[in-house]
């Protein structure tokens, strides 16, 4: 365990906002994490925050409690067959080492997350996904300790309530209440490349022969060629969601852009790009102090050095309306204000 007082928050948060928290505390194991729970007087000050690696986040102040982080890191086979087999993975495993090794011993399906920022605990709690393919596909169940009373609580994965970018730990009544400690995921012995998102294929013509491995590789460098390094510059990812609308809205909109990029939800629900939307209302690229809408992607939002969370809401508040102006369509923040 790891503990530490009035600390900047700069490094654990990938949109490099600098505030300070009261105290963080880093635990190791589950045992560790049920001991300062039942500790709380102690050894936490209120209000807790449970953060992964700090890729979803905007401070928007100085957090004044306790910041609690998974250092959980095994990998233990639970179940294995010819065909599958089920990997109990701690939470503070960063997903694309875990990707990585997925890869590398012939356990297949995560290829398509191959880079996504961010630990595994936070695979199953935002539902991460790309390029076609979803955490929550091969999530079989979520191991989780209450933070309210140190008990275990394993959620399975219909339980998870898991759709695009949500699950149960997101909605009211359940957000804030648990700590991921491990993830059960589900993986193939067979490799069965998912590759009907636009763009893979064509990325892949250069290969002749397809592996998981030439498929994570492109993967890779088509997030590199879109994506800021954090390291390089502040960001979240991702910091809109894709909107969904009806497909009456959106034929719509078909009229007045025959462009239009989208994809098919369900039969009645389309998705559309809301990168393609900032865009189009002339956000890409352009600036607000030192928040930026990313120039390759008009999705990330971007801080340029020194931006607050202001700074940050500021942009994300005239793009919205930007949008909401152009299209009619609301748009809103992946990334969670704290
Ligand atoms: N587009 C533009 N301009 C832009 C950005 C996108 O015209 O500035 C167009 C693209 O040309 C394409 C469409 O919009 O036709 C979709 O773009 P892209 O493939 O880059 O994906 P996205 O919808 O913008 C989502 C995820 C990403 C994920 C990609 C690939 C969300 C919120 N984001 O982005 O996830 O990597 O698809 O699957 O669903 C993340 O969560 O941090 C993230 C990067």
């Amino acid at each position: 365990m790891k503990k530490y007082t009035d600390i900047s928050l700069k490094p654990y948060n990938t949109f490099g906002i600098d505030v300070n928290a009261k105290c963080m505390l880093q635990y190791d194991s589950v045992q560790e994490l049920q001991h300062i729970i039942s500790h709380r007087d102690e050894m936490l000050a209120e209000p807790v925050l449970h953060i992964g690696s700090g890729s979803n986040l905007l401070f928007l102040d100085d957090f004044p409690g306790t910041i609690l982080f998974s250092n959980i890191r095994h990998l233990d086979i639970v179940t294995e067959n010819a065909e599958s087999l089920t990997v109990n993975v701690g939470s503070g495993m960063v997903m694309d080492d875990f990707i990585a090794l997925c890869v590398s011993r012939g356990w297949y399906g995560l290829e398509n997350l191959s880079l996504i920022p961010g630990q595994v605990g936070a695979s199953a709690v935002q539902n991460i996904g790309a390029y076609g393919v979803e955490a929550a596909d091969y999530i079989v169940a979520v191991h989780c300790i209450s933070l309210q009373d140190g008990s275990e609580r394993l959620f399975s994965n219909a339980e998870c309530n898991y759709s695009y970018r949500h699950s149960i730990f997101k909605e009211p009544g359940t957000k804030g209440h648990y700590a991921v400690v491990s993830v059960d995921y589900k993986l193939n012995k067979t490799f069965v490349p998912r590759l009907e998102y636009g763009g893979i294929r064509r990325a892949l013509q250069p290969h002749t022969t397809l592996t998981a491995q030439t498929l994570r590789e492109t993967i890779i460098e088509i997030r590199r060629q879109k994506l800021p390094d954090p390291q390089v510059l502040g960001n979240a990812g991702s910091f809109f969601m894709n909107p969904i609308i009806s497909k009456e809205q959106f034929s719509a909109l078909q009229q007045r852009y025959p462009d239009i990029p989208s994809y098919i939800v369900d039969e009645d629900h389309i998705k559309v790009p809301a990168g393609w939307m900032i865009e189009q209302c002339g956000w890409k690229g352009r600036s607000l102090g030192q928040a930026a809408v990313h120039d390759r992607q008009a999705l990330v939002l971007v801080n340029k050095g020194g931006a607050t969370g202001a700074d940050i809401v500021n942009l994300c508040e005239t793009v919205r309306a930007a949008v909401q102006e152009t299209f009619g369509i609301k748009i809103s923040p992946e990334v969670n204000f704290i």
